[in-house]
């Protein structure tokens, strides 16, 4: 396994990341039971992976439990407390009491990244003034060793929160959303975590329209529907049939992770499954060199731009 350091936390960590989230949540979102789950993450473990995300709202945190049972300090565990929930900023007890929760269903006594997940630009005041202050106490504690932020992608393709949160510099690690479709963290984000040296996770590098081809056509045809793409440039039946057609692209999942692997300041390449087989693909994938350069400009052509989809 390839290992890469993530940022200034200084951590050497897998290019690969597993993500206990998504629309599979290690398979329990997909009609697996328990044991399934804990499967694919000892599978990841045997791969080499060694970064592994997790969620209190995933509720996958206590199947990450078993799984690294007996082997904590191999493995870095990211985890997360959303600062808002049902129209209702989190308190600072909130907080405490969310964390305690996660170290007990974990197995752990602590974290290595804590991070505020999904803040949206309207709650980043709150994280700041009353959430940050906390978690830099429970660092103190030696409850988590670092801070992390995650954006929701899904409503914020254009990184308005980080444009707000990233020259504050309150963050060790944060986790972007970022894809061959919408590669905007390209000019919006990378620039200022490698000025500031903060540790990148990668997340929707493929989500459904990179996985499902009818998920693409559908996107793809709002975009030309909204202007944003010409129709003119794809084959709408099949419009990413020029990567596969290459010989050194075996699928449109493995384009699409190794794109995310390769960019200049993209560290942890998240993959959420529920499938063994993919996990074993996907670890290829993102560890198989990078995209030829051709594919990469023509992706760059069709999609450089683009800031208003997200690929769920
Ligand atoms: N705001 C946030 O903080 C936030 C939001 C979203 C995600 N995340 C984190 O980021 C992680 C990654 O996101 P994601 O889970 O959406 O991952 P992803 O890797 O972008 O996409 C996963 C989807 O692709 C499918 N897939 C994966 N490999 C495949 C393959 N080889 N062939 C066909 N289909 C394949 C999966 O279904 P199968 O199960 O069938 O493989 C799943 O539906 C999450 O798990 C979570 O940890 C964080």
């Amino acid at each position: 396994m390839q290992k890469i350091r993530l940022g200034r936390t200084g951590l050497e960590v897998s290019v690969a990341g597993l993500g206990c989230g998504g629309h599979s949540r290690l398979g329990l979102a997909t009609g697996h039971d328990e044991s399934h789950a804990v499967r694919v993450v000892e599978t990841a473990l045997d791969l080499g992976i060694d970064f592994i995300d997790t969620a209190r709202a995933y509720r996958t945190e206590s199947v990450v439990g078993k799984a690294i049972s007996g082997r904590r300090d191999r493995v870095v565990i990211s985890t997360k407390v959303s600062p808002a929930r049902g129209g209702q900023l989190l308190s600072v007890e909130g907080l405490r009491e969310s964390l305690e929760k996660s170290l007990a269903r974990l197995g752990t006594d602590y974290v290595d990244i804590f991070h505020l997940h999904g803040v949206r630009a309207s709650s980043y005041e709150h994280c700041k003034r009353e959430l940050v202050p906390e978690l830099l106490r429970l660092r103190e504690a030696g409850k988590i060793r670092f801070l992390g932020i995650t954006e929701q992608f899904g409503g914020d393709t254009g990184h308005e929160m980080f444009s707000r949160a990233l020259p504050d510099d309150l963050f060790d690690v944060i986790m972007v959303g970022f894809n061959l479709l919408n590669p905007s963290a390209r000019q919006r984000v990378f620039p200022l975590t490698r000025e500031r040296d903060v540790g990148t996770l990668i997340m929707f590098a493929v989500r459904r329209a990179l996985s499902q081809p009818n998920v693409l056509v559908e996107i793809l045809e709002q975009l030309v529907a909204a202007g944003k793409l010409r129709a003119a440039a794809i084959d709408s039946s099949d419009p990413l049939g020029f990567l596969t057609a290459h010989p050194n692209v075996e699928s449109v999942v493995q384009a699409a992770y190794r794109f995310c692997r390769h960019e200049p300041g993209a560290h942890v390449v998240l993959t959420g499954t529920g499938s063994v087989a993919h996990l074993e693909s996907n670890v290829r994938a993102i560890t198989a060199p990078p995209l030829p350069q051709e594919l990469s400009e023509r992706l760059r052509d069709l999609f450089g731009s683009i800031d208003s989809i997200s690929a769920n």
